[in-house]
């Protein structure tokens, strides 16, 4: 089995390489990502093994339909820059990988908010450079304080969990509450009582239709003063102009953001050697209290390992005929 790899980085090819051993496919990894231009470079017949950022819209599915390939296979859990009705159109099927670590995003989103509040991103430089002094250091105690989970699915739980586990008052908004959640004391609260009372909200949910910038002028108007706004979910969940808005009032204290709404082309690559041509990033990284990350939350090696696993698992189930279990399409 043939299996064109998109937008392959080395920590990929590592995990892919080691689980591959048990399967044997022709792995093709190309550093290119998924597009109408680049979709020219996938053989026939082959599967397509793709990430975050490749565009799977419907002109590069037409494509890959003309060139007999019948699976697209996304070594992530969102989904939102694939054409599924087109891809369910064409026959062609869609896998994921549903879920590899909830841990490693949950974890990685404390790392946000600790970082953040306790300054030691500062404090590691001011040391380093014989400053020992405290000022502008000074945090607050998260037990006690209320967390704010938007989306209580596999990650927003496991993020609730070490919340709860710290102290935290623990208050979510889904449209699916959870009920382990509940008995563990989390309450549910409407997204209007959530932006209101919450010290911290972190950001969990699927960006869709219905979450497309569900934080955005109005929204953040609901919030506390000072609050701290994690998202590691989607970066298009954030209104990022009314983010900097809110920065540059004071209205909100701090952000910490894994993704960015207009991440692609900027994500994933070293660019540290060019001008960076994107003015509301370039704005956001001016910021004291922002701190942004470049859509790691997921890179941990148990969840490298579970993606690689997963993956190949399916494509196994399809080369053999079996049925798909993590179909989208
Ligand atoms: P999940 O599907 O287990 O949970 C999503 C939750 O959001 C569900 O409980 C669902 O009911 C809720 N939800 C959906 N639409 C909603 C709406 N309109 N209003 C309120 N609640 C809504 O997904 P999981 O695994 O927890 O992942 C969440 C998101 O995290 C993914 O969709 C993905 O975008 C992002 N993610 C980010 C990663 C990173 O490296 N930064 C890695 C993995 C996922």
């Amino acid at each position: 089995m043939k299996v064109d790899f998109f937008d392959a980085h080395r920590y990929d090819r590592e995990a892919f390489e080691k689980a591959n051993s048990q399967y044997q496919f022709d792995i093709r990894y190309l550093e290119n990502r998924l597009n109408s231009e680049t979709v020219s470079l996938v053989r026939p017949q082959s599967v397509v093994c793709v990430f975050v950022n490749d565009h799977v819209d419907g002109k590069v599915l037409q494509a890959l339909h003309s060139k007999n390939v019948q699976l697209v296979a996304l070594r992530c859990a969102g989904f939102n820059n694939v054409d599924l009705k087109t891809a369910k159109q064409l026959g062609i099927h869609v896998v994921r990988v549903p879920e590899y670590s909830p841990h490693a995003v949950a974890e990685h989103a404390l790392a946000l908010i600790l970082t953040l509040n306790r300054k030691t991103h500062r404090a590691y430089h001011r040391v380093r450079d014989g400053n020992f002094s405290l000022d502008g250091l000074v945090g607050f105690d998260i037990y006690g304080k209320t967390v704010g989970v938007v989306g209580t699915g596999r990650i927003g739980t496991a993020f609730a969990k070490i919340l709860l586990g710290m102290g935290a008052r623990v208050i979510a908004y889904d449209l699916q509450p959870s009920e382990e959640l509940k008995q563990r004391g989390v309450l549910y609260e409407s997204f209007a009582n959530v932006l209101a009372q919450s010290d911290i909200l972190s950001l969990h949910v699927p960006l869709t239709p219905q979450t497309y910038h569900m934080i955005n002028r109005d929204t953040l108007a609901l919030t506390k003063r000072g609050l701290m706004l994690i998202n590691t979910g989607r970066g298009g969940l954030i209104d990022t102009k009314a983010l900097i808005e809110n920065l540059k009032s004071g209205h909100l204290g701090s952000a910490g953001l894994d993704v960015y709404e207009e991440e692609e082309g900027i994500f994933f690559a070293d660019h540290s050697g060019e001008i960076l041509a994107d003015d509301q990033l370039a704005r956001l990284l001016t910021f004291p209290n922002v701190l942004i990350t470049s859509h790691q939350a997921f890179l941990t090696h148990e969840a490298l390992a579970n993606i690689a696993q997963t993956t190949l698992n399916s494509i196994s189930d399809y080369a053999a005929g079996r049925p798909l279990v993590h179909a989208l399409a």
